[in-house]
């Protein structure tokens, strides 16, 4: 008797399966607060990331291959330093690498301490290889600032670093997302538009196959010039980009990105792990509200 699974053919072509160079977690905006404050009152930043954490081991577990995990900032709320030990343990618990980006929520000199090993006050221009893949990690963020800037020095440093390209090519990892932001509050707590321009002419004509970011709390993707951008949503909250012009509205939802690189392309799927979170409206301000926020960011 013959086994007719057998003769089932993998694609309809007869091409080879495309299986991934670099398979990448690309995780964001984690704000772990302190123990016993849910993050903006009701969602427990800390469950959220256990479950994003779990689907990762369960992978792990079941045989799929990853390469490193990505943690593109804001990975705490008021940069508490025990939510950055936390965040440490449950993703270095992984066994994987694991990349730590500075959001504007971060106290980078915290970060940089509790994760990286570093005293540095300045930005740093993190080099990462995983294989032949460059993974070059910037920091967008301006110290008790919500919106974000490249800085001169720091975008001439990437320059540098770009001027020898990688046998698999780069990667680029920053916090504010280089796209056009989805809600009035994102608008105002934007990289600064020439930040944006200068960071297209950067990676343009380089080695840079993709940009990953966060910020937004919400998984989108777009286009730097030439260069692709993935924006992985955070793991805890979830801006809503259809809420009423002018108004700010957020649900309690969880995401993460899978980044596949090809030999001649890339993939990214966004897993969501809402139902572990409830799903409820976290807060919804109306245009006074968002003015409010804005209002005591400028005081
Ligand atoms: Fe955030
Ligand atoms: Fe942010």
């Amino acid at each position: 008797m013959t086994d007719d699974r057998a003769a089932v053919p993998p694609t309809p072509d007869g091409s080879a399966v495309e299986r991934p160079t670099h398979r990448l977690i690309h995780l964001s905006d984690t704000h772990l607060t302190e123990i016993g404050v849910k993050y903006n009152g009701v969602i427990d930043a800390d469950a959220a990331l256990a479950t994003a954490a779990g689907l990762v081991r369960g992978a792990l577990d079941a045989g799929v291959t990853i390469d490193a995990v990505i943690a593109s900032g804001d990975l705490t709320d008021t940069g508490d330093p025990d939510a950055y030990r936390r965040l440490s343990t449950a993703l270095g618990d992984l066994g994987l690498p694991v990349i730590w980006a500075v959001g504007n929520h971060d106290v980078r000199v915290t970060l940089h301490e509790q994760l990286l090993g570093r005293s540095d006050t300045e930005p740093v221009l993190q080099v990462h290889r995983i294989g032949g893949l460059r993974i070059v990690v910037l920091d967008s963020t301006v110290p008790g600032r919500g919106d974000g800037v490249l800085a001169a020095d720091h975008l001439a440093a990437l320059g540098d670093e770009l001027a020898t390209p990688a046998d698999d090519g780069t990667v680029v990892v920053l916090h504010h997302a280089p796209l056009p932001a989805p809600s009035p509050l994102l608008e105002y707590f934007a990289l600064h538009r020439a930040s944006r321009a200068a960071l297209r002419d950067a990676v343009a004509d380089t080695d840079v196959r993709l940009v990953l970011a966060g910020h937004h709390h919400l998984a989108r993707s777009g286009m730097l010039r030439q260069v692709p951008v993935a924006v992985a949503g955070s793991a805890a909250i979830r801006t809503d980009p259809l809420a009423p012009r002018g108004t700010e509205r957020t649900v309690a939802a969880g995401s993460l990105n899978l980044v596949e690189l090809f030999a001649d392309g890339h993939a990214v799927s966004v897993i969501p792990f809402d139902e572990a979170l409830g799903a409820g409206q976290a807060f919804h301000l109306d245009q006074a509200g968002t003015d409010a926020v804005i209002r005591r960011h400028l005081a």
